[in-house]
Order: structure tokens, then C-alpha cells, then sequence
């Protein structure tokens, strides 16, 4: 939920770690944006050596650099970093990280949550501790210090704290005593990693924070606790004992710097919208076997056998992912005619969920992080289920918890509003769902063919709409309905799922009122909603049901809803308002095609009313607590 940054540079002439940190941040930036700070170990004159200082503020990480300006806090080479997305305490300098226990001897920077931190702040009270600000975060700050500043030892300090809490964190703490620093991180839940380079060591939320420094970083685990200094991470247990090692391996990201940049577009999501025809290219690469109408995976694939003994499919995912997820049950069912059942990773945690002999459990995430997706994960795992990932990062406790992943190459995704990663998701989706067709004989030889045939050609037909042109047509068309009170958007079949995921997008960045309707639905209750004040977007390609959504254009025409018709479907053309005609292409792809235009609808529409598009209100990329 926050993004969490800290870095102990020993480069010749580095004296403003503070310039690190904040470029650490604008890279986290996106998993939180009401709050940022900074806390760095200095020698100040007028303060004793070694004080460590902090500087926080509300509001954009452009408030902190402004409050940074002339080196505020220069003089220092090793600090951590914060940016907020408010759980506990309503966004403030008072509240925003890092945290201190009021001597200067450190700052905490934390993501999660501490359950027991009313309990644990009563008692700090009762012991004289006053408090200055409404966040859990404090308390945990508060149980380091007050052991720190009798033994000294801030690995051990946190240890012996984290011991005392309930809940998920990420936790970083600089601290100073009698002229010794130290830097120190631990991990339960929400992901870190740690990264040694030629000339210092990191610690970071997301490897888009330690990218300008090294590809080479190690993932921490959960119970992870990792003491860093100049030439050195050591990574022991938070259960364990001081200085008791434990090994982990380092991962090369195959990530570019490039990728955090938003590379002469206005927005990243603009951008990433832009990225998907790549991203098309870098999901079907090396997967695709034509001569054999099949495709492969990297790394351990399952056999035939293993598919043919999946009886049941269960999908697990929030948001967007769901939608995904939505869409990859029509492509089960159908190609590889699997039953599946696609659930809110929130709901079926608390549902009782019956996993029989032969389940599946596919938990789909672009983060890999999201606290219920990988809490219903867990369960279905626990109840017996195999579980396959299909994720963006690899390395996210997602593809490490999981038995099987599916990387779906998308590359970073920043902008808030997820879209090439769904985009990636459907691919994925499309080529486990022909892998398992293949594997069962559902489909044969020339089937898998055509449709890797199919898959190849979708490209070009893409990228005919990733235009400027297209853009624009686009724009003018959010021109003339930007001022509705609300959309309602139908599709029905496979497209039903891309009907969800267009009002999603449009109510998270314009912050409009929209409802996604399976289209045959209309008539049994939204139709009273329909009115000139409200237009309809409908999805209508050719195919089995464009008759059936063609009627359902019809009933909204006569009622006087403005209807904006999108698809390949000629015949419904002449029916709307406005249309967006998209090129032909399988049923299956179809989704692929539809949802670029409502991106860029949400996109455009978001613009005209001048919302943050990167960074939309209340919402934060990746949701890593309940
Ligand atoms: O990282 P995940 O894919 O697990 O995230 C799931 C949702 O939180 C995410 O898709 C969210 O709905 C996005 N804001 C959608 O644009």
C-alpha cells in the first residue's frame, strides 16, 4: 500500500542521500500518494553527531522536494524513505512517515498494518510515552527506540519488537547511538527487496526503486529480517537468532529504468495503454507452436497427464484481475470445457469454498501482492487445491507462493488504472486455455492452429488502434458525453467481462458513476435507469449473440439513451450515437480489441473533467491489506 525506500551510498562525494531516496519514491509513488518523507542519519552543526533528521509532508512528493530544496537535510549518506497511502490517521505531516520516538536516534519508515497497536499504544501510555501522531506505525517506532536506547542494537531492537506486534509489515529503520548507524529491514506480508552494488545498498517496496543502481536484487521472505550496511546484507529470521544467516538467492529483473518513465506521454497510463501491442508480442514469445496447433510455457509446465486430471477450475482475483479472470472462464469452459468458477478473492475467503479432488486454483494479480488475493490463494491451497499464478512480477509473493506461474510480461505497470496488464492477463489466459484444450483433445491439431494463426494476426488489427488518430476519435467522442450523469456498459458472452472492466475504468480515473451489465440483464432492472441524462456503451462483435445485443441497443434507443455502439457487429452500426468500428477478428480475441477503446474513453474523459489520471483519489496500485 505505501512504498517504503531506504540507501547507505558510500559513492565519493555523495553528502544528500535525501536526492536517492526521493527518486526511490517517484518510482513508489504509485503505491501511495497522500504523504512522503524522509529520514536520514546526519551530522548537523548545533546537533550532536550522527542525529538523525526527518523531514515529512502531506500531500505529492513535489511538497517534500520543495521542503528538501538547498539540502535541508544534505550532509548524510544513508536514510530511509516513505510515501503514504493512509490506513490509520488522515493524511498530515504528523502522520506521514518516517516515524521517530522523539531522541534522534531513528526513524521508521513501515507498510501494513499493526493489528495490536491500541493495545500496545495503551500500554506505551501508561509507561509515560507521549504520542504525536494517530498511526499505528508509531507504536511499533516507539517498542525499537525504547529498546535501542538502553542496548544499542537496532537489529536487535526491531526483532525483539516485531516480536510484541500482530499484523503485515514492511518496516525499515535508520538509526544512530553514540556515533554507530545502522540500517535495518524486516519483512511479514507486504513485499521487500535488498539490492548490494558497487558503491552502496538499497532496500525498497518495488525493484523500480533500485533499478538505477543494479538488476541484481534479493526478494526478502515473509519473517525476513535484513541488516544492511556499506558492502554488505546479511539476512537472518525475525524468530531467529542475532546473526544467525539465512541464504537467499538474488534474481537479475529483467526490467529497464526506461520502464518507470513515462517516455514523452502525458500519463502513464496513456503510455502503457500505448505499450500493448509489445506487450501482445512479449506474452506470445517462444510460446507459440504452430506445426503442432499448441503453445508452450517456460520453466516446469505440467504434462498432459496433470492437465487431463484438472476436473475443476477456480479463479481467484480482485479488480481488473477479476475481469481477466472473468474472461478466462469463458475461455476454459470453452475451449477446454472445464467447469470454473471465478470468485472475489475478498468473498471467497470468507465463504466456505469447497475444493474437491482435481481443483485448480488460479489466482491472477498483476502485482502478485494484493493481501486477498494471495489470502484466498493460500486457502484454496490449504483446502487442496494445485495453484498456478498468472502475475506480472515475478519474484511477488504471488509466483513464490504459487505451484505453478504464468509471467505474463507486461513490464512495470505504474499508472493506477490498470490496463496493459490486463491485456497481458487475457493473453495468458487465452494460452492456458488452449494449452488445456490441447492437452484433453478437445481440441485438435488444426483447431490449435488456427488459433495461434488467429493470435498472430491480432497485432496488426491492435495496433491499429493504438493511433493517434484512433486516440483522437476516441476523445471526441468522451467530448460529447463528458457531462453525463452516468454510462452504463453491456456486453454479453466473452465481451460481458470487458463490459465490467470499461465502467471500472471510466468510475476509478473520472470518479463517474458507471455500471458494466451483462446485456441480456438490461431489460431486468437497468433499463429504468436508461434516460437521455445517462449513455450506454454497448459491445456488440460479430458472432452467435449480435442479434440479441443488437435488440438490446434497440430498447435503450427507444427509451431516448444516448448509445455509444462499439464492435465489429456492421449491423449495429447505424444504431448508435456515436461507434467505434472494430476490426474482425475470433470471438475469443475479441475482448483484446474492445477493451482498448474504453481505456482510452476512460482516459479521455478523465482528462476533459482534469482528474489525476496517474494518480486517482483513495486508490493506490497495489492493495496489500484486507
Ligand atoms: O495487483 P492486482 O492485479 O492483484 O490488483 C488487483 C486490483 O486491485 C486492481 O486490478 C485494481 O482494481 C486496479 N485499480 C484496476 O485498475
Amino acid at each position: 500500500m505505501c512504498g517504503i525506500v531506504g540507501a547507505w551510498m558510500t559513492r565519493a562525494g555523495m553528502d544528500d542521500i535525501a536526492d536517492v531516496l526521493v527518486e526511490g519514491l517517484r518510482t513508489l509513488e504509485y503505491r501511495g500518494y497522500d504523504s512522503s518523507g524522509v529520514g536520514v542519519v546526519r551530522s548537523d552543526p548545533g546537533a550532536a553527531p550522527g542525529a538523525v533528521r526527518v523531514a515529512r509532508k502531506m500531500g505529492r512528493l513535489e511538497n517534500l522536494e520543495e521542503a528538501l530544496k538547498g539540502g535541508a537535510l544534505a550532509g548524510a549518506n544513508v536514510g530511509v524513505g516513505h510515501t503514504r497511502w493512509a490506513t490509520h490517521g488522515e493524511p498530515s505531516d504528523e502522520n506521514a512517515h518516517p516515524h521517530t520516538d522523539g531522541t534522534e536516534q531513528i526513524a521508521l519508515v513501515h507498510n501494513g498494518i499493526i493489528e495490536n497497536y491500541l493495545e500496545l499504544r495503551a500500554e506505551l501510555e501508561a509507561a509515560g510515552v507521549v504520542f504525536q501522531s494517530e498511526t499505528d506505525t508509531e507504536v511499533l517506532t516507539h517498542l525499537v527506540g525504547r529498546r535501542y536506547a538502553t542496548d544499542g542494537d537496532l537489529a536487535g531492537s526491531l526483532r525483539a519488537a516485531l516480536r510484541q506486534v500482530k499484523g503485515y509489515y514492511a518496516v525499515a529503520v535508520v538509526g544512530n547511538r553514540d556515533g554507530v548507524t545502522e540500517l535495518v529491514c524486516a519483512r511479514q506480508g507486504p513485499p521487500l527487496c535488498v539490492a548490494m552494488f558497487e558503491d552502496g545498498v538499497m532496500l525498497a517496496s518495488d525493484v523500480l526503486a533500485v533499478l538505477p543502481h543494479t538488476r541484481e536484487v534479493t526478494y526478502l521472505s515473509d519473517g525476513d529480517l535484513a541488516v544492511l550496511s556499506p558492502g554488505s546484507v546479511r539476512v537472518e529470521r525475525i524468530d531467529g537468532e542475532a546473526g544467525e544467516a539465512v541464504e537467499r538467492v538474488a534474481t537479475l529483473v529483467d526490467w529497464d529504468t526506461e520502464a518507470a518513465n513515462k517516455g514523452g506521454y502525458p500519463h502513464f497510463m496513456l503510455k502503457e495503454i500505448f505499450e500493448q501491442s509489445e506487450v501482445l508480442g512479449r506474452a506470445i514469445h517462444n510460446r507459440l507452436l504452430p506445426t503442432q496447433g499448441d503453445v508452450q510455457f517456460e520453466g516446469d509446465g505440467w504434462s498432459d497427464p496433470d492437465l487431463n486430471g484438472i476436473g475443476r477450475v477456480q479463479i481467484l482475483a480482485c479488480g481488473t484481475a477479476l475481469h481477466a479472470g472473468i474472461v478466462a472462464r469463458y475461455l476454459i469452459e470453452g475451449l477446454a470445457r472445464i467447469p470454473v468458477e471465478v470468485d472475489f478473492a475478498s468473498e471467497y475467503r470468507y465463504c466456505e469454498p469447497v475444493v474437491s479432488p482435481g481443483t485448480l486454483a488460479i489466482a491472477i494479480s498483476q502485482s502478485g501482492e494484493t493481501a486477498d488475493t494471495l489470502a484466498a490463494m493460500r486457502l484454496a491451497r490449504e483446502l487442496g487445491a494445485q495453484t498456478l499464478a498468472i502475475c506480472n512480477v515475478q519474484g511477488s509473493t504471488l509466483t513464490r507462493d504459487c505451484q505453478k506461474t504464468i509471467l505474463t510480461h507486461a513490464g512495470p505497470e505504474i499508472g493506477v488504472a490498470s490496463t496493459k496488464a490486463f491485456t497481458a492477463q487475457l493473453i495468458a489466459a487465452y494460452l492456458f486455455a488452449l494449452r488445456l484444450g490441447r492437452a484433453r483433445r478437445v481440441l485438435d491439431e488444426a483447431t490449435g492452429a488456427r488459433m495461434i494463426e488467429e493470435l498472430r494476426h491480432l497485432r496488426p488489427k491492435l495496433e491499429s488502434l493504438l493511433t493517434t488518430e484512433f486516440s483522437d476519435s476516441i476523445r471526441k467522442i468522451a467530448e460529447r458525453h463528458v457531462n453525463q450523469n452516468g454510462f452504463l456498459f453491456l456486453g454479453r458472452g466473452v465481451n460481458y467481462p470487458i463490459a465490467l472492466e470499461g465502467a471500472l475504468k471510466l468510475k476509478e480515473i473520472s470518479y463517474v458513476h458507471a455500471e458494466g451489465y451483462a446485456a441480456g440483464e438490461m431489460k431486468h432492472g437497468p433499463i429504468a435507469l436508461i434516460d437521455p441524462g445517462l449513455t450506454t456503451l454497448v459491445i456488440n462483435t460479430k458472432g452467435r449473440v449480435a442479434d440479441k445485443v443488437r435488440s438490446g441497443i434497440e430498447q435503450v434507443r427507444a427509451r431516448k439513451g444516448p448509445v455509444i455502439v462499439l464492435g465489429s457487429d456492421e449491423g449495429s452500426w447505424s444504431l448508435g450515437d456515436d461507434v467505434v468500428k472494430i476490426p474482425e477478428t475470433s470471438e475469443w480475441l475479441s475482448p483484446l480489441l474492445h477493451v482498448v477503446p474504453l481505456q482510452l474513453f476512460a482516459y479521455h474523459v478523465a482528462d476533459l473533467k482534469g482528474c489525476d489520471i496517474d494518480k486517482p483519489r483513495n486508490l493506490a496500485k497495489s492493495v496489500t491489506v484486507e
